[in-house]
C-alpha cells in the first residue's frame, strides 16, 4: 500500500465514525476527522485516545464549504490513502419534512468531498450507505444487493444518489468505492467509554429503550403491533457498532489489496471497483424481543405504550451479509449479549460523566 498511512474520516467523531476511528489507529493508521459537530462532541476525541492511544487530527468543518474542505486536502493529501464517508444527516422523519436540507447536506456535501478528492489525486472511499435503499415493501427478506431499490423518503433517495454517483465516478474510472449498506447499528465500544451520544434526544429503539430503562425517559412507544410478524411488532437486523467499524477496515483491505504502485511512486488502481456489501448479521430480532432483552439485561420491567406506525417503517428489514463475507472476508462475530451488556454498561459508566 506504499506509505500512505492516513485515513480521512467524515463525521469520524461522531457515533459509528468514532468507532471505526479507533479500529484504523490500532491498525497502526493515522487518522484525519472532519466533522461539523452538528451531532457529535469534541469530546470523543479524548475518548478514542483513551481507547487507542492516539489522537486523530481533528478539523471542525462543514461538508458544503468547498474552500475549507480543499484547505485540508491541501495540507494532507499527498498522504491520505482513502477516504471514509460518514457525515450525513439521517433522520427519516426530518427528511420527510424538510427534503431540501438533506439534499443540502448529504448530496452537495458529497459532491464536494468527491471533487476535492478528485482534484487531490485521492481514489478510493468507503461509503456508509443503508439498507433503507432496498425496496422492502416488495421484496422478500433478507435482502441482497442486487435485490431492487426503491425509496420511501427523502434521506433513503439520498443514499442511492451518492451510490449513483460513485458507481459512474468508477465507470469514468476515477475512483474505486465500496458503499457498506448497513441499518441498525446499535451499542458501545467495550472500554464502555465510546458510545452514540447524540446532542438531541435521541429516536432510535435502542438508546430510547435504555433511557427508559434509567428513568429519563417515562415509557417507550412502540409504534404498532399490528405487522405480519410472529409477535406482531417490526423486525429489524441490529448490529453490534464495533461489527460495523470493523467491516470498514475490511473494506479498507479490500481495496487496499488492489493497489499498486506506479514508477512515481503514486497509488493507483489498474481496474477500479464499485462495489456494494450488506452489513449484517442474519439474525433478526423485533421490537418486543428487544423490549425482552434489555428487561432481561438491566433487571427492570421497562413501561411501554403501543402506538400508531410511523409512516415509513416496513415490517421485516433483513439482509443478507454472504457476500460481505466472500469479497471483504468479514462477518459480524459479536452476540446480543455483548451488545445489550456493552450500551448499559456504558450508560452506568461513572467515569465518562
Ligand atoms: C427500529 C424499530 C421502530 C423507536 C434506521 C435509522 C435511520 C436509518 C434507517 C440508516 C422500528 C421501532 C423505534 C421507538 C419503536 N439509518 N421503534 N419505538 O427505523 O429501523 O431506521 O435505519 O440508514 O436513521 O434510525 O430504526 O431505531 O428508529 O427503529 O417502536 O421509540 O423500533 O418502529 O420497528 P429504523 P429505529
Amino acid at each position: 500500500m506504499g506509505q500512505k498511512k492516513k485515513i480521512l474520516i467524515t463525521w469520524g467523531l461522531w457515533y459509528i465514525g468514532s468507532h471505526t476511528a479507533t479500529v484504523f489507529i490500532e491498525n497502526w493508521y493515522d487518522v484525519i476527522i472532519v466533522d461539523n459537530l452538528s451531532n457529535s462532541h469534541e469530546s470523543a476525541l479524548e475518548w478514542i485516545k483513551a481507547i487507542s492511544w492516539k489522537t486523530p487530527k481533528f478539523y471542525e468543518l462543514d461538508l458544503r464549504n468547498y474552500s475549507d474542505l480543499d484547505a485540508v486536502f491541501e495540507k494532507h493529501a499527498s498522504d491520505i490513502a482513502l477516504v471514509i464517508h460518514f457525515a450525513a444527516k439521517k433522520a427519516v422523519w426530518e427528511s420527510c419534512q424538510d427534503p431540501f436540507l438533506y439534499y443540502d447536506h448529504n448530496i452537495l456535501g458529497t459532491i464536494n468531498l468527491l471533487k476535492v478528492m478528485n482534484k487531490h489525486h485521492i481514489n478510493q472511499i468507503i461509503f456508509s450507505s443503508s439498507a433503507t435503499v432496498y425496496d422492502a415493501e416488495n421484496l422478500l427478506p433478507p435482502f441482497s444487493e442486487t435485490d431492487k431499490t426503491k425509496t420511501t423518503n427523502p434521506y433513503g433517495t439520498t443514499k442511492l444518489v451518492i451510490e449513483n454517483l460513485l458507481r459512474d465516478m468508477v465507470m469514468q474510472k476515477w475512483f474505486s468505492a465500496v458503499a457498506l449498506r448497513y441499518f441498525n447499528p446499535i451499542w458501545a465500544h467495550p472500554s464502555h467509554i465510546l458510545w452514540e451520544n447524540p446532542k438531541w434526544v435521541p429516536t432510535n429503539l435502542l438508546p430510547f429503550l435504555l433511557k427508559v430503562a434509567k428513568w429519563e425517559i417515562e415509557k417507550l412507544s412502540v409504534f404498532g403491533d399490528d405487522y405480519e410478524t410472529e409477535d406482531w411488532t417490526c423486525i429489524r437486523d441490529y448490529i453490534h457498532v464495533m461489527d460495523v467499524a470493523e467491516a470498514h477496515y475490511a473494506a479498507a483491505k479490500y481495496l487496499f489489496d488492489r493497489i499498486e504502485i506506479n514508477e512515481t511512486s503514486e497509488m493507483y488502481t489498474a481496474d477500479p471497483v464499485f462495489e456494494i456489501c450488506n452489513i449484517w448479521t442474519w439474525y433478526g430480532k423485533s421490537v418486543a424481543e428487544m423490549i425482552w432483552i434489555v428487561e432481561t439485561i438491566v433487571d427492570k420491567e421497562i413501561p411501554y405504550e403501543i402506538v400508531a406506525r410511523r409512516p415509513w417503517d416496513v415490517a421485516i428489514s433483513l439482509a443478507n451479509p454472504l457476500k460481505a463475507k466472500q469479497l471483504l472476508n468479514w462477518e459480524a462475530t459479536r452476540t446480543v449479549v455483548q451488545w445489550v451488556e456493552d450500551a448499559w454498561l456504558y450508560l452506568n459508566n461513572e467515569k465518562r460523566k
